[in-house]
This record gives structure tokens, C-alpha cells and sequence, in this order.
């Protein structure tokens, strides 16, 4: 066992961090941002979430077939989003697919809309159909750590309309989990808090995942021996990731 103590300032950053209407990003988010592909040098992720997504792609053979059309977006350029989106298309419209400035996963650098190429791609709500390549793309995408956030059954707890062309960077174990069991980050952060969990990925390595509430301005707790990964959750503690000794 090893001590730690983790600042409060951390619960704002990781690859965990919930990201909503009711929980804006807090602190200054993730800050290490870099390109995926040199072909976009304009579309910056965090810098882990810009690695994974480039070998997803490579993997997949999709360069130039999948595009990225939104990535990392400063809180400037979500106000500017959110002002011209209710401008020409109005409140309703607005409220479902553009996050609240401050409260999109775009501040964070872990989301990145992508679209089916083509001549003409819509920048708020591209093509990116459940066939073909970008099907292919988001099967993968989940053992890169990739999730599609906003899914058509979880509009009402999400606040978002259905987007298929959203994905998230959480990290492949919490990927696997929110997949098998069906859950949306909203979904998940509650159920990692209930109580310690398993995941076995496809190549062998497990993890633990637990949750650890912050106790203060500094929270003093206990890492396993062996890898860990610290994650904030944006509402009030930390998710741990601990990787089987041995994996
Ligand atoms: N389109 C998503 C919800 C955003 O603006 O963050
Ligand atoms: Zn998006």
C-alpha cells in the first residue's frame, strides 16, 4: 500500500470527469491538449485521448474516411457556439445539442465529434450512420476507452438529444463497463460509488475500480501496490484504477 493525498483541485481533471448542465467542468480541466493527426492540426484533444484515438483510426484503416469535426473547444468558443446556435436555429434546438458554455465535454478535450467524409458535413450534428466504417470506428473505439455519450434511451438523464457522432474518452476499463451494463457517465459515476468493481478487458488485464470521496482540501487514502491511475469526477471525490499486479 502506498499513501497519497490528493489536492481538491483534482477532482476537476482526469479522464472520469463528469461533465454536464448540473456539473460544470471545474477548475481549469484537462490542460495538456495535442493534435491526432497532422492532416487537422486545428482539432486538439487531451493529449492520452489524441494517442488513443489516432491508433483507433490507424487500426481501422479510417483516415480520410472518418473526420474529425469538432474536438477540444475553449470556453470562448462554446459561448460563441451556444450564442449563434440559439441565433439561427433557436432555444430548443440549442438546448439539445449544444452543452451550456462551461458545461460541455468539449472544454475538456476528452469529446471529439466525428463525420462520415464527404463534401459538405454538418458542424453541429454531422452524419456518422450505425453501418460501415464509422460502425466499425465505434465498436473499436470502446477498447480505446471511447464511449458515444448521448444515446437516443439516455436523453432524459443526460439533457442531450441523441448524438452518434459524440465520443468521449474514459479510459478502455470504464469503457467495457459502461458498455456491458448499458450505463451513460451520469449512470456509471453513481454505480462505481456503490461499491468496488471488476473489469476484465479482452487481452487479460483486470481492473479495480473504486471511488474515494473527497474529505477536505487535501484527502489522504491508500493506492494498492502495482499501477494506479487517479481520476477526478467533477461532483465531490475521485474514481481510483487499479491494474491487477502481474498485468
Ligand atoms: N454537443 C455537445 C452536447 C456539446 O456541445 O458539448
Ligand atoms: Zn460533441
Amino acid at each position: 500500500m502506498r499513501k497519497v493525498t490528493l489536492h481538491r483541485s483534482l477532482i476537476g481533471q482526469g479522464p472520469l470527469i463528469l461533465v454536464n448542465r448540473k456539473h460544470a467542468l471545474c477548475g481549469t480541466g484537462n490542460a495538456e491538449l495535442s493534435t491526432y493527426d497532422a492532416e487537422y492540426p486545428d482539432i486538439y484533444l487531451e493529449r492520452r485521448a489524441a494517442r488513443l484515438l489516432s491508433a483507433c483510426i490507424a487500426e481501422i484503416h479510417g483516415g480520410g474516411k472518418i473526420v474529425p469535426v469538432s474536438g477540444w473547444r475553449s470556453h470562448a468558443e462554446q459561448q460563441q457556439l451556444w450564442e449563434d446556435t440559439l441565433r439561427t436555429n433557436g432555444e430548443a434546438f440549442t438546448r439539445q445539442y449544444v452543452a451550456f458554455p462551461g458545461c460541455s465535454e468539449h472544454e475538456t478535450g476528452l469529446a471529439i465529434d466525428l463525420g462520415k467524409a464527404a463534401s459538405d458535413i454538418d458542424f453541429i450534428r454531422p452524419d456518422f450512420p450505425y453501418s460501415g466504417l464509422c460502425q466499425t470506428f465505434r465498436r473499436a473505439a470502446l477498447r480505446y476507452g471511447f464511449i458515444e455519450r448521448y444515446a437516443r434511451d439516455k436523453e432524459e438523464i443526460t439533457g442531450i438529444s441523441h448524438e452518434p457522432w459524440h465520443f468521449r474518452y474514459v479510459g478502455a476499463p470504464h469503457a467495457q463497463l459502461m458498455y456491458e451494463n448499458r450505463f451513460c457517465l451520469e449512470e456509471y459515476t453513481e454505480w462505481i460509488r456503490e461499491k468496488e468493481r471488476i473489469c476484465t478487458l479482452e487481452n487479460g488485464r483486470t481492473a479495480r475500480v473504486f471511488y474515494l470521496p473527497c474529505t477536505g482540501t487535501h484527502t489522504d487514502c491508500e493506492l494498492p501496490d502495482g499501477c494506479c491511475q487517479i481520476s477526478g469526477n467533477n461532483v465531490d471525490g475521485f474514481v481510483v484504477t487499479a491494474w491487477g499486479v502481474g498485468a
